[in-house]
């Protein structure tokens, strides 16, 4: 009898916890927003940036997702925190371009004090660049794909996705001055690795969805390609920093644990050391 109780507890546990897990992540967790402030520290030859504010946010999986009011929820908390600018960092739908118009309904909505930009993802590059680029012209939202767009005090790069794409390092960086400071926007975060520029102050990526899945203490379980190396967080290079958002949306299993929907909200910081999250 002692036998076949402990028996069921212990299945009960080892099939319940999950279940129970899995129920919280899909109803709770994956509906909820995390505003997230970050300093970002500047170089000293970049501090002319120092107090800018950036919202980062990406990886929607419209397609999977689908929460028209969450992501009116996140454009509303990005206009409260009346940032400069604003960098999409891809993978807006995993396949389905019919997404698209409803997530840019929304998107359009987003009131930077500059402007707003964004970026290709893998899976965007896979099923929906065309439609991806009208739309976003639509929602005046500026997709730079291997692009430079140069203002007063600093310059904003794009380059392509490096899973899904064909991202041209050499010339995208040719193309920005000498002189100033780049905000650059690149999907796959292990790309982080792949250039040693002074020039970047930051670069912006997403892709990981910072595991989707995190266990606790042992953290994200699952991490794709091009995103293993930099999951999550806030990281530091020479001069360089990278920021990876944990993104909207889910791909795969239509749930989030220990790891909720993101609005990264970012302000370089001149004379500071680095706040790793
Ligand atoms: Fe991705």
């Amino acid at each position: 009898m002692n036998f076949t109780r402990r028996r069921f507890l212990s299945r009960s546990l080892f099939y319940g916890t999950p279940a129970v897990a899995f129920g919280y992540g899909s109803l709770i967790e994956k509906r909820l927003i995390d505003v997230t402030r970050t300093d970002i520290p500047l170089s000293g030859a970049h501090s002319h940036l120092d107090g800018m504010k950036i919202a980062v946010m990406g990886d929607f999986h419209h397609d999977d997702f689908g929460d028209n009011h969450l992501i009116r929820r996140a454009v509303k908390a990005i206009n409260d925190e009346q940032v400069d600018l604003v960098m999409l960092v891809g993978d807006f739908v995993s396949s389905d371009p019919r997404a698209l118009e409803p997530l840019c309904a929304e998107l359009q909505h987003l009131r930077p004090n500059i402007r707003s930009f964004a970026v290709y993802g893998n899976h965007d590059r896979w099923h929906s660049s065309i439609s991806l680029s009208r739309m976003l012209a639509e929602a005046e939202i500026k997709l730079l794909t291997n692009e430079v767009v140069e203002f007063q005090e600093f310059a904003v790069a794009g380059l392509d996705s490096v899973w899904g794409g064909a991202p041209d390092l050499p010339r995208t960086f040719a193309k920005c001055p000498e002189n100033k400071p780049i905000l650059l926007g690149w999907h796959e975060p292990d790309t982080f690795d792949h250039y040693q520029d002074p020039r970047v102050a930051l670069q912006m990526s997403g892709h990981t969805h910072g595991g989707q899945v995190c266990a606790p203490v042992y953290g994200p379980i699952l991490l794709p390609e091009y995103g293993r190396t930099y999951p999550y967080g806030h990281y530091r290079k020479e001069q360089s920093s990278l920021f990876v958002t944990r993104g909207i949306g889910t791909l795969t299993i239509p749930t989030r644990f220990l790891c909720a929907p993101e609005v990264a909200i970012l302000t370089l910081r001149s004379g500071r050391d680095a706040t790793a999250m």
